[in-house]
């Protein structure tokens, strides 16, 4: 987001998916396929569900299905499979919008822990299946709107994150959750550019991270989540700019201090630890107050309002009596 030798921060256009070779799409789409059918679903067979509903995956399978949570069930048409794959923003390999979708092949899923450690009275090491199982997964069509003035509409699969901070029993010290990408660099060529410090690092205030919107993700469009979306687990905010929604997260730790967070530390001007989405409030070099969807990139395409936290008025008293433009 913040090169500025990459010319799609300064206002020229990278290609869409339609531009970008079908056969680097290709490549990257067997390069996950070929990592699934290796055992990244490996072990899990019918998990048992709360409600019983469906929820099945085979060794052989790379489906995720999960009940469809009808708060979340948008009317607004979804992003096609093939523009939320290949349209991202993933620096560990890359920084073009087409990179990880042709290098995240490199990235393994499976196998794959998440260490929960801080200020928790039940510090604990999970792995995906332990993940999986923790609580029913729910399908939920959230807008994604990154800071660079596009959005997208994306099926996400996964439970609040508050499932899991529940069993972890924050302690009275804790205050903030820090989210903690993957940092190696045989899986991801991009850790060596210093374009940002690594290890990729986000973070939430505690109530931000309890809020039922926030979604620990493991999939979307009913499969697991593929290489460049951030697999095998991320968290998805959706009323904030999208660099919040940390992807192929390792660690998850819980301070008393406020996280130094990845691009905060990179352009402490430009990248607020609050970032919410907010039309009022704008980037230093960009116009926060419309968005394009990205799908509707035609020459006629109108550009959308930006709504206040992307239209998510539910988390609106998280913010009461704070000044968001100081806390941006
Ligand atoms: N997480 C990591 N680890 N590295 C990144 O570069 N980019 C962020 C976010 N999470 C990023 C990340 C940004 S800027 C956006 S907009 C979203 O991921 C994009 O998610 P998507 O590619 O699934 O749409």
């Amino acid at each position: 987001m913040l090169v500025k030798r990459n010319h799609n921060h300064n206002g020229i256009d990278l290609p869409f998916s339609s531009e970008i070779t079908p056969r680097a799409v290709f490549e990257s789409r067997r390069g996950f396929i070929r990592q699934m059918a290796l055992g990244s679903i490996a072990g899990s067979a019918l998990f048992e569900m709360a409600n019983r509903e469906v929820f099945a995956q085979s060794a052989s399978s790379q489906k995720l299905i999960g009940v469809a949570n009808p708060a979340y069930a948008s009317i607004e048409k979804k992003t096609s499979y093939k523009d939320a794959t290949t349209y991202n923003n993933f620096y560990e390999f890359g920084t073009d919008k087409a990179d990880p979708a042709v290098n995240a092949g490199s990235l393994k899923p499976r196998p794959w822990t998440v260490s929960i450690e801080g200020e928790i009275k039940k510090p604990m090491t999970l792995d995906l299946d332990s993940l999986l199982k923790l609580a029913p997964i729910e399908e939920r069509i959230y807008r994604l709107r990154c800071v660079e003035g596009w959005s997208m509409v994306i099926p996400w699969m996964g439970y609040s994150l508050a499932q899991l901070i529940k069993k972890v029993e924050p302690n009275s010290n804790a205050r903030f959750v820090e989210f903690i990408t993957l940092d190696d660099k045989k899986q991801m060529p991009g850790l060596r550019s210093s374009v940002l410090q690594w290890p990729y690092v986000e973070g939430l205030r505690l109530d931000e991270a309890m809020h039922p919107l926030t979604l620990l993700t493991l999939g979307m469009y009913g499969e697991v989540l593929p290489n460049q979306n951030g697999a095998p687990v991320r968290i998805v905010v959706p009323w904030k700019y999208g660099f919040k929604s940390a992807k192929s997260i390792v660690k998850i730790r819980f301070t008393k201090e406020q996280p130094r967070t990845a691009w905060n530390v990179s352009a402490p001007n430009e990248y607020g630890f609050y970032s919410n989405v907010n039309p009022e409030v704008d980037h230093p070099r960009w116009s926060q107050a419309t968005e394009r969807r990205i799908g509707e990139d035609g020459l006629f395409a109108r550009k959308r309002k930006t709504l206040m936290f992307n239209g998510y008025n539910e988390v609106a008293s998280l913010y009461t009596g704070m000044d968001l433009k100081k806390y941006f």
